[in-house]
């Protein structure tokens, strides 16, 4: 039996262990122990606890409670009590996802402690260390003896920064074992997608019909911190809804609430409330999933939703200028348009007008859960 410690924090985070831990619970449970660690990023029950719930994540052993903050308080105060649990735990190994503030702090802890780290979802890169998430999942890697890497992009990515793919053995965190697995988040759109469909019914709560709204999130710094940009792009998307008669589905993220009611002006706010645009609180996985699988399109600056776009074969129009999924442009299914009014609008007419799509498998079978696993007991074995 090997003890593993998963160290999650941010709402993606909870949604990809829940793959994990349902490899573990199907095929391996005689095999790996696991401990759940959350270190508190995300606290709001819509950004946490709905996701355990309803995708059956066993509840955490340990809460870090660390809330917001500075990216360095932050990821400091997750690192003090990271490696107090991780000496007295003594875990085989540390299980990572993705790149978050939460990813950095256990990397960096469990490395000093010359704990081996799993890291799922290696490889990725936007090549613009302006985003947290670069610097973190560059110094994750880096300091990582065991990279998933989902897509064959991150494995070239990890070729050009000098690491060896496919290492079978004496692996440390200085001569670390990469391997393409596909995505565990394709594993979970595949699992849950059924459920969602049985929710079809609460369409009928948003007032909105199947393949007749289009989807919306935004959450990165970039694109809500700046009132101004803020502001800018949702008066492009008011009045994409009014030109087009298109009702859209917005659940916001807490990050970008809190700017839309302390900065964004009553004009634009008024105008937001008597459009067409359906502004929620965060919504669940299954009922997110829902949305994705019946929207016409999507807008997100998301790194998760604009690869579920992808696997339910929906147009997307990313509001970033650049995405570590590149294979998504490359695809001609997503158009990269940053924050411009004008660009996002010639992005909608040009996708919604587009009826062949193509959208060949990018992202594996299905199964990237049980490979990761497999791949866990056969090096992590003691
Ligand atoms: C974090 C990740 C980002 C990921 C996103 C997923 C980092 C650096 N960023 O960004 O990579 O895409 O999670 O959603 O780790 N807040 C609440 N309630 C909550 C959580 C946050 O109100 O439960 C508000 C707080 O005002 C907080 C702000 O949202 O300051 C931002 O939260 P934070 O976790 O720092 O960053 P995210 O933007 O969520
Ligand atoms: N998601 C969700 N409810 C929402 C918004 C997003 O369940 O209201 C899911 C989404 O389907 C995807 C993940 O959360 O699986 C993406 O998380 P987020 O956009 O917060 O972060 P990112 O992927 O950009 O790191």
């Amino acid at each position: 039996m090997i003890k593993i410690i998963t160290v999650i924090g941010a709402r993606p985070q909870i949604i990809k262990a829940s793959a994990i831990s349902r490899a573990i619970r199907n095929s391996f449970a005689s095999e790996i122990q696991e401990i759940i660690v959350h270190t508190g990023q995300h606290y709001d029950e819509t950004m946490s606890k709905v996701f355990f719930e309803e995708l059956n994540v066993p509840k955490e052993d340990f809460n870090l409670q660390v809330g917001s903050g500075s990216h360095a308080v932050q990821t400091a105060h997750m690192m003090i009590k990271l490696e107090e649990i991780f000496l007295t735990e003594k875990p085989h190994a540390i299980l990572l996802y993705g790149d978050t503030n939460s990813t950095l702090a256990a990397a960096v802890a469990a490395a000093k402690l010359h704990i081996p780290i799993i890291h799922v979802e290696g490889g990725v890169r936007s090549f613009n260390k302006k985003f947290p998430e670069e610097i973190n999942r560059l110094i994750c890697d880096h300091l990582s003896t065991l990279i998933f890497v989902p897509t064959l992009s991150g494995i070239e990515n990890m070729r050009n920064e000098g690491f060896k793919i496919d290492r079978k053995s004496q692996l440390t965190s200085d001569t670390p074992g990469v391997y393409h697995c596909g995505d565990i988040m394709y594993d979970n759109s595949l699992f849950f997608g059924e459920a969602a469909e049985r929710k079809i019914h609460w369409l009928n709560n948003l007032n909105v019909k199947a393949n007749e709204f289009a989807l919306l999130t935004m959450h990165r710094p970039s694109n809500v911190d700046d009132s101004r940009v803020l502001e800018e792009l949702l008066k492009a998307f008011v009045r994409i809804s009014d030109e087009q008669n298109l009702p859209f589905v917005f659940p916001v993220h807490p990050r970008t609430l809190k700017i839309i009611e302390s900065k964004i002006s009553l004009q634009t706010r008024t105008a937001l409330s008597k459009s067409k645009i359906r502004v929620i609180p965060p919504v669940s996985f299954v009922e997110m999933t829902l949305l994705e699988k019946k929207a016409n399109i999507i807008f997100t600056d998301s790194g998760g939703v604009q690869k579920e776009a992808y696997y339910f074969k929906k147009p997307c129009v990313i509001l970033l200028e650049e995405t570590p999924w590149q294979e998504l442009v490359e695809s001609g299914s997503a158009l990269l348009v940053g924050t411009s009014p004008e660009k996002i609008m010639n992005a909608y007419s040009y996708l919604s007008g587009k009826k062949d799509l193509q959208f060949p498998p990018l992202f594996g079978d299905g199964k990237a859960s049980e490979f990761i696993c497999d791949r866990i007991l056969e090096i992590v074995r003691v």
